[in-house]
């Protein structure tokens, strides 16, 4: 069922974490569906400007459609990924979207306000939340590239000022992640003060984290033993810290980067192990089921596995109060 992103939201504030999965074709969507359903955790599909390009937005939605079909027991909320103003008017429009989200940090602090201000006053008016960023992330997201020296930490001062001023639903906050599989270099921790800090000026406003994967050394070394040749000393984000940043706000965290690591992997496996195959579904159906297991083991550690019963409760006592 696909439900508001607000109603997840309001239920896993300050308990546990939603985990946002990207999401570009039907292996990853069956796998995604099977992993959540298995942990029993209510989850959010995130498409990329990307990714509706690649395989075309309706091919997408009617994926999704599907899948919600055939999985009735799921619930998740459907997100625009890093949306352009057009990107999210695309999607307020569709009707299909719980939540778009509108990127205009490599903006000025100003242009970023009304662009954002912009955006939420067209999604409210359609019944869709709105996530905007503020602060600069590291890394490689759609065609925007910022090198480390110029990613910024949100600072929360204006993190107040921005959501106050565009009335958004959800603040993406540069925290100290990146996006992409080269995040660290040795041991680095999110900077759980700046967390701290903003979740106490904007309290009730769900803080999104960006840049959550975590890139298993075991992931990279199976990888780079089948032919890879990925940066062996690359880090992500340790496990073990996505729960107590929940505990802080951090409402949605957003995962794609490992899930490619789990295609690459059983992949290069594959085809180095059975060099003479070339039936594509023999490895798609063993991705389908690594795929599915690594969900589960990281809304494990977002702490929503287990959590969809209450979820489903929670909600229908939402929806019998709003009806009453
Ligand atoms: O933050 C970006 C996401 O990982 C989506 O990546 O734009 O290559 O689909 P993409
Ligand atoms: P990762 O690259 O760390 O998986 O981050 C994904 C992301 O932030 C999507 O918006
Ligand atoms: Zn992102």
């Amino acid at each position: 069922m696909i439900v508001p992103t607000a109603g997840l939201y309001k239920i896993a504030y300050g308990k546990y974490a939603i985990g946002a999965y990207n999401i570009n074709n039907l292996e990853q969507t069956t796998g995604l569906f099977r992993g959540c359903i298995d942990s029993k955790a209510p989850f959010i599909i995130q498409l990329s400007r990307g990714a509706r390009k690649y395989a075309d937005k309706r091919m997408l939605e009617a994926i999704i459609r599907t899948a919600e079909e055939i999985f009735p027991e799921a619930i998740f909320a459907v997100h625009l990924d890093h949306g352009d103003e057009e990107s999210c008017y695309d999607c307020i429009e569709s009707g299909f979207y719980s939540s778009v989200m509108i990127d205009a940090s490599h903006e000025p602090f100003e242009e970023n306000v009304a662009i954002t201000k912009r955006v939420v006053d067209r999604a409210h008016a359609a019944g869709v939340s709105v996530e905007a960023e503020l602060g600069m992330l590291g890394g490689v997201e759609e065609d925007i590239k910022v090198d480390e020296g110029n990613a910024c930490l949100t600072n929360p001062a204006e993190a107040v000022e921005f959501v106050r001023r565009t009335g958004c639903d959800a603040l993406a906050a540069a925290i100290g992640t990146s996006h992409g599989a080269y995040k660290f270099k040795g041991q680095q921790s999110l900077h759980f003060e700046v967390i701290d800090e903003i979740q106490k000026r904007i309290h009730g406003t769900p803080i999104v984290m960006h840049g959550s994967s975590s890139v298993p050394i075991s992931e990279v070394e199976r990888i780079n033993a089948a032919g890879g040749k990925l940066d062996p000393s690359a880090r992500g984000v340790n496990e073990n810290e996505y729960l107590p940043a929940a505990k802080l706000g951090v409402t949605k965290v957003n995962i794609d980067t490992d899930g490619r690591l789990v295609w690459t992997r059983v992949h290069r496996e594959f085809f180095r192990d059975k060099p003479s195959e070339f039936d594509f579904r023999p490895p798609g159906k063993i991705f389908m089921d690594e795929y599915a297991k690594f969900i589960a083991h990281k809304n494990g550690k977002l702490g929503s596995a287990g959590e969809l019963p209450n979820m489903r409760k929670a909600l229908e006592k939402s929806a019998a109060v709003v009806a009453a």
